[in-house]
């Protein structure tokens, strides 16, 4: 038996049945085309018979969209196969996708027909969609959940009638690996012309076990995984086909088997997709989540950084997505954080690097996770000139039945300062207070705070302009605190301030001075 296992993407049709998931046409079509750069043997486009607008999309999927086989979905019904034709037949290679109950409960509550007559229909919608075009496929719809003779008898009777590929759906996901193993081997062996189909399978993940069950289905003969990108699909949605594909890769010693996914496009579909469903893709999602390649501890980041495959399996560069990101914590020691600085382009000498390392650590003790975009703020911080006035103490009071006071404490050189002042705010409590200090009136052209990072506890940023007299000066000053980093800022502004206003009067004395020598020369 050949080892190719074609891989038909049904993220445009059982993914599109996801709540909230709808697509229209354009974003269809474009995700469509990203399948095919992706490579996926067969694209379900969509149900024609659904909607107007599906059987647009997927007509236009069908004249575009070159490479794969464009699949169209459509019950045992005449109207819907006409349908589903209408919609494929510009394709390059079509495909007429018919389904039907095969289990007792959705044959009894659901159909209310007979399985006889659930067979006849059967054969009849193959032999209909098989008058239209060479490439059908039968799906029994809950075959997971059917008596095995009878699944048996309906599979021969398709196959008869022209199915080229039938599918066994685990349509609730039921099913357990062993067990579902046992039922493609049977399928296999008791199946006379089961050699003229490919044999498929659909899973559904209510249970978590979409991926393993398909791969399963595979050691025991199946070639056609049914599967979606980012795993989205009808409830806790259908096998995820960049776990799928990469699993054959990875372990291929356990699992020997190719796909024609071209996986450097797997980082892109995935991103294009969870953007246009509107369905985020979870942090820890195996092979595209985010954290998949971030490493947070200490002793894993160690470990990366002087072999990746201590703690990474999968080279991110294999999907189309980055290098492994540094997620920093107060966990992550010098050699992680040095080289992430380095990454970063940014080459601090011993004593530099130490002074940051001290920072770096007082930042990660307040907040769980430092990104880059915390490291580059800090980077700006620490170009700053040395301060005149440092903050010792903050402690502002504010709500909704409070006046606004706040207490101020600044060090200066071995002197302490300490202030109380209240205000229309906590910011402008503290402003007032530090104003006392340092007996310096400006005026606050413009204030912005923005935060520097992700998360509830990610570090604000305040930038502010101040004018005294003709100089404008802009001050920055970072905290997770926001009424601390409006008071680092407004300091930082105030240093610079003291330190222009000392220069220029040095400046001054020094050119006095020299006109005073020449006159005495
Ligand atoms: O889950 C299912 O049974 C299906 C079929 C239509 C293939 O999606
Ligand atoms: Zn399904």
């Amino acid at each position: 038996m050949n080892n190719r296992v074609m891989i038909f993407d049904s993220t445009l049709r059982d993914g599109e049945q996801t709540p909230g998931a709808k697509l229209n046409a354009q974003e269809k079509v474009k995700i469509a085309h990203q399948l095919a750069r992706l490579n996926v043997d067969v694209i379900e486009a969509g149900f024609p018979i659904s909607s107007p607008g599906d059987l647009r999309a997927v007509q236009q999927i069908s004249r575009e969209v070159k490479g794969p086989v464009i699949a169209a979905l459509a019950r045992t019904v005449k109207e819907d196969i006409d349908c589903a034709w209408d919609a494929v037949k510009d394709a390059e290679k079509p495909r007429i996708h018919v389904f039907l109950a095969s289990s007792d409960i959705h044959m009894e509550k659901k159909l209310r027909k007979s399985p006889e007559q659930c067979l006849k229909e059967a054969v009849e919608a193959v032999r209909y969609a098989k008058s239209l075009t060479n490439d059908v496929e039968y799906s029994l719809e809950d075959a997971t959940r059917s008596r095995e003779d009878y699944i048996l008898k309906v599979i021969e009777a398709v196959i008869d009638a022209g199915a080229t590929v039938v599918n066994i759906p685990d349509t609730v996901g039921y099913a357990v690996p062993k067990e579902f193993g046992r039922l493609i081997k049977l399928i296999i062996s008791k199946v006379p012309n089961i050699n003229k189909a490919v044999l498929s399978v659909h899973c559904h993940n209510d249970l978590g076990l979409a991926v393993i069950n398909s791969l399963t289905a595979v050691e025991n003969g199946a070639r056609q995984i049914e599967c979606n990108v980012n795993g989205i699909g009808e409830r806790a949605g259908n096998a995820a086909l960049e776990e799928i594909v990469m699993a054959m890769i990875i372990r291929h010693d356990e699992f020997p088997y190719v796909t024609g996914i071209n996986t450097k496009e797997i980082y892109r579909t995935s991103r294009l997709v969870s953007k246009l469903t509107g369905i985020p893709i979870p942090l820890n999602k195996a092979v595209i989540g985010i954290n998949a390649f971030a490493h947070s501890s200490g002793i894993h980041q160690d470990g990366v950084l002087k072999d990746k495959r201590t703690y990474e399996i999968i080279n991110a560069e294999l999907i189309g997505g980055q290098a492994a990101q540094m997620v920093l914590t107060a966990r992550s020691g010098r050699h992680a954080l040095r080289h992430q600085l380095e990454a970063m382009n940014y080459h601090l000498d011993k004593e530099e690097f130490e002074a940051f390392y001290q920072k770096f650590i007082k930042l990660a003790d307040k907040k769980k996770e430092v990104y880059k975009e915390d490291l580059e703020a800090m980077l700006i911080d620490v170009s700053y000139t040395e301060p005149t006035y440092e903050l010792e103490y903050l402690q502002t009071v504010s709500g909704t039945k409070t006046i606004p006071a706040a207490v101020v404490r600044l060090k200066k050189g071995d002197t302490i300062f300490e202030e109380v002042a209240s205000g229309s705010g906590p910011i402008d409590a503290a402003y007032k207070a530090v104003e006392k200090i340092t007996k310096i009136d400006t005026n606050m052209e413009n204030y912005n705070l923005r935060a520097v990072s992700r998360g509830m506890d990610a570090l604000g940023e305040v930038s502010l302009k101040i004018n005294y007299e003709d100089k404008n000066i802009i001050g920055r000053g970072m905290s997770t605190d926001i009424v601390e980093a409006s008071v680092k800022a407004y300091l930082d502004g105030i240093n610079k301030l003291i330190r222009i206003i000392s220069n220029s009067n040095n400046n001054h004395n020094h050119t006095t001075a020299a006109a005073k020598n020449k006159e005495c020369c």
